[in-house]
C-alpha cells in the first residue's frame, strides 16, 4: 500500500512538471545569452542593393499592358547569350531545347512552337515579355509569384533576354541543331 502511494505520488508530480518547471529561473539559462535577439534593439540597415524576396517588382499589372513596352535591353551578343542560358533553364523544358515544341511534354501540356511566324512575328516583344512575367492560358508565370501557379525567377531585364533570344537567335539555332542533325543521320547512312 505504500508503495502505491508513492508512485501516485510520483506520477501527480510528473504531471504538474513541465508547467513548474518552466517558471523556475535555470529554465532560461540557454536563452539568456549575450546574443543578440530577434527584434532587439536597432534593426541593421539592408545592404545596399539589396531586393525583397518577392523579386523586383514589375511595373505593369497584366500581359495586356505589358504589350505595348518597348525593349529597354539592346539585342546585342550578351543579351542573346543570357538569354539563351534562361532558355534552356526556364522555357525547354516545355517548349523544347530548338523552340519546336520538341519536348517529351510539349503535347501533352499544348506548348507550342516558339520558331513559327505566329510568335516571331505576329506577337510584340512586349508581349512575349508579358507572356514571361504573367503566364499564359497553361503556361505559369516567371515574373509573378502566385500568378498561374507561378514563381519570380526571372528579373523584368533577364525576361528581357530571353525575349532577345527568342526573337533574334531561337530560330537560327533551330536551324543550326537540323543541319547538324542531318549531317549524323547522312554520316551514320554512309556507314
Ligand atoms: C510548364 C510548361 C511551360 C513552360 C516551362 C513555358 N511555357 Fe510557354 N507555353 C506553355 C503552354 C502550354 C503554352 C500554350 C498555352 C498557353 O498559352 O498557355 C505556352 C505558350 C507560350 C507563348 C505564346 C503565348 C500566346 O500569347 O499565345 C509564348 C510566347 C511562350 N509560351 C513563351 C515561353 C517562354 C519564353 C518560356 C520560358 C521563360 C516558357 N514559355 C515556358 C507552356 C510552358
Amino acid at each position: 500500500m505504500k508503495t502505491m502511494k508513492k508512485t501516485l505520488t510520483a506520477l501527480a508530480l510528473t504531471s504538474v512538471m513541465p508547467t513548474a518547471a518552466l517558471a523556475w529561473p535555470w529554465s532560461t539559462d540557454m536563452m539568456n545569452q549575450p546574443s543578440i535577439k530577434p527584434q532587439e534593439g536597432t534593426p541593421y540597415p539592408f545592404p545596399e542593393r539589396s531586393v525583397p524576396v518577392t523579386g523586383e517588382p514589375t511595373q505593369v499589372a497584366s500581359r495586356e499592358e505589358a504589350e505595348g513596352l518597348k525593349n529597354p535591353v539592346p539585342a546585342d551578343e550578351a543579351s542573346i547569350k543570357t538569354g539563351r542560358t534562361l532558355y534552356k533553364i526556364y522555357c525547354a523544358a516545355c517548349h523544347g531545347l530548338t523552340g519546336q515544341a520538341d519536348s517529351p511534354v510539349a503535347l501533352k501540356i499544348g506548348a507550342i512552337s516558339l520558331v513559327d511566324e505566329y510568335v516571331q512575328e505576329t506577337l510584340s516583344e512586349g508581349w512575349l515579355w508579358g507572356t514571361i512575367t504573367f503566364g499564359s492560358a497553361i503556361m505559369p508565370a516567371y515574373g509573378k509569384p502566385g500568378e498561374q501557379g507561378g514563381s519570380n525567377d526571372l528579373t523584368p531585364v533577364e525576361r528581357w533576354h530571353v525575349v532577345n533570344y527568342i526573337k533574334h537567335a531561337l530560330v537560327k539555332d533551330a536551324e543550326e541543331a537540323a543541319a547538324r542533325a542531318q549531317q549524323a543521320a547522312a554520316t551514320v547512312n554512309q556507314n
